[in-house]
């Protein structure tokens, strides 16, 4: 008996040991990544921390967008249990920053020289107060269109590059009995489609003034009214279930040929792909029509939420590291449907939408037509961003006409700012 104790205590203090030390390199990640394609890449995450001996304990928020994500963190960090990597974006980034509860990650960034490698339109996010307090993940863009190129072909439909020729290519799907456009019917979704079709109708000066300076004149402007009596012509493409639907249904419906096309970020093609599908042979992806050359940005980044602990100090600049080493921004980005957000990542492994997408990020930040996505919070503050999500889920449910909608959205964010 006494030897048993002795074993058994000897046993217990290994498994103790192992345990602390395992729990001091360990970095509990929040996120939202929870689709198939989107659990695919965090696989390329975890499995390239583990390599490195860092574990990692997982806190998935379903919830594309991560609205819910953020509402969990912030009942999180209340409670005085803050994770200690989270997936965040855009202005998000800066709020916690500006609240003091982010790790300072300059000493990672200068020994391996991000300022070099991160484009500025990120660093803008990445950092504030000139500190490095985010490592930057990825690159997705909103103003994409996904098409099932079998349906496509089966009714003679060329790849629209005009908005009337993307509405007539849609109202030939609907003709045939098919869902011309597969949506879920959420606030984000909504939102990130509003993206695409604010670029498309008014351009990037306008886009800009209304979306990131928040002009009441661009706001409330005729411009404005045409993009929501486009967002309602859209409302009459999507079938009759798709309110609360979630995105990766949506694109699963594109996927089985039930739909023709999704509005959706890039990380749609994840779920594409996870499905074994090809672009160019089962899939297209092409840009809104009417807004080629433009690219609404959302970058994922992983804060880190300041820890006293050295050991897990340790594991946080692990992670920031791994995060943002080349080769695993090109396997990660390969499998998620995103773009490395460093400029030095060749495109040599990534399909030709994943080509398509680096191309035309680099060529929109040349030519200064690259800008931050409402619907993923890059163009204005949370605040802002819940108060046009209102007005365009609202009048996209048939709460206003579209001039209600314009006079609701330049009083909603004047509110909100
Ligand atoms: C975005 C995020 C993407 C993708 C999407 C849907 O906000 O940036 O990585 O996951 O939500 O969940």
């Amino acid at each position: 008996m006494r030897r048993f104790i002795g074993r058994s205590t000897a046993l217990a203090a290994t498994l103790l040991a192992t345990t602390s030390l395992a729990q001091a390199a360990d970095v509990e990640v929040l996120h939202w990544w929870t689709s198939g394609g989107e659990a695919a890449a965090l696989n390329v995450l975890k499995d390239d921390l583990a390599d490195q001996g860092i574990g990692w304990v997982d806190m998935p928020v379903a919830g594309g967008g991560g609205e819910a994500a953020m509402t969990t963190l912030r009942a999180r960090v209340t409670a005085g249990d803050a994770p200690t990597a989270v997936q965040m974006l855009g202005f998000d980034i800066q709020d916690w920053a500006a609240e003091g509860a982010l790790a300072n990650l300059d000493d990672v960034a200068s020994a391996e020289g991000w300022d070099a490698v991160v484009p500025a339109a990120l660093q803008r996010f990445s950092k504030y107060d000139g500190h490095w307090i985010a490592a930057p993940v990825n690159v997705h863009s909103t103003n994409w269109v996904w098409a099932n190129k079998a349906v496509m072909d089966e009714l003679g439909i060329a790849e629209p590059s005009s908005w009337d020729e993307f509405i007539a290519a849609m109202q030939k799907v609907k003709d045939s009995g098919r869902t011309a456009l597969a949506h879920g019917g959420q606030a984000w979704q909504e939102a990130t489609i509003f993206d695409g079709v604010v670029l498309s109708t008014g351009g990037v000066d306008f886009y800009r003034k209304a979306m990131v300076d928040l002009d009441p004149e661009a706001l409330g402007s005729d411009t404005m009214k045409e993009v929501f009596d486009r967002m309602a012509t859209l409302r009459g493409f999507v079938d009759d279930n798709f309110s609360g639907r979630d995105w990766n249904l949506a694109s699963a419906m594109v996927i089985n040929g039930d739909a023709a096309f999704q509005i959706m970020g890039d990380w749609a093609k994840g779920e594409f792909l996870n499905a074994g599908k090809v672009p160019g042979e089962d899939f297209l992806c092409f840009r809104v029509p009417g807004s080629a050359g433009m690219v609404s940005f959302n970058s994922d980044q992983f804060a880190l939420f300041e820890v006293q602990d050295e050991e897990a100090k340790k594991a946080q600049a692990a992670m920031a590291s791994a995060v943002m080493s080349p080769e695993f921004q090109s396997a990660f980005n390969v499998v998620k449907g995103s773009v490395p957000a460093r400029t030095d990542v060749s495109d040599e492994a990534f399909d030709d939408c994943g080509k398509k997408g680096m191309a035309d990020l680099a060529e929109a930040a040349e030519s200064d037509t690259l800008v931050g996505s409402m619907g993923h919070g890059h163009a204005n503050p949370a605040a802002v961003k819940n108060a046009m999500y209102d007005v365009v889920t609202a009048h996209f449910n048939g709460e206003f006409d579209s001039e209600a909608a314009v006079e609701e959205l330049v009083n909603a964010v004047e509110a909100a700012m």
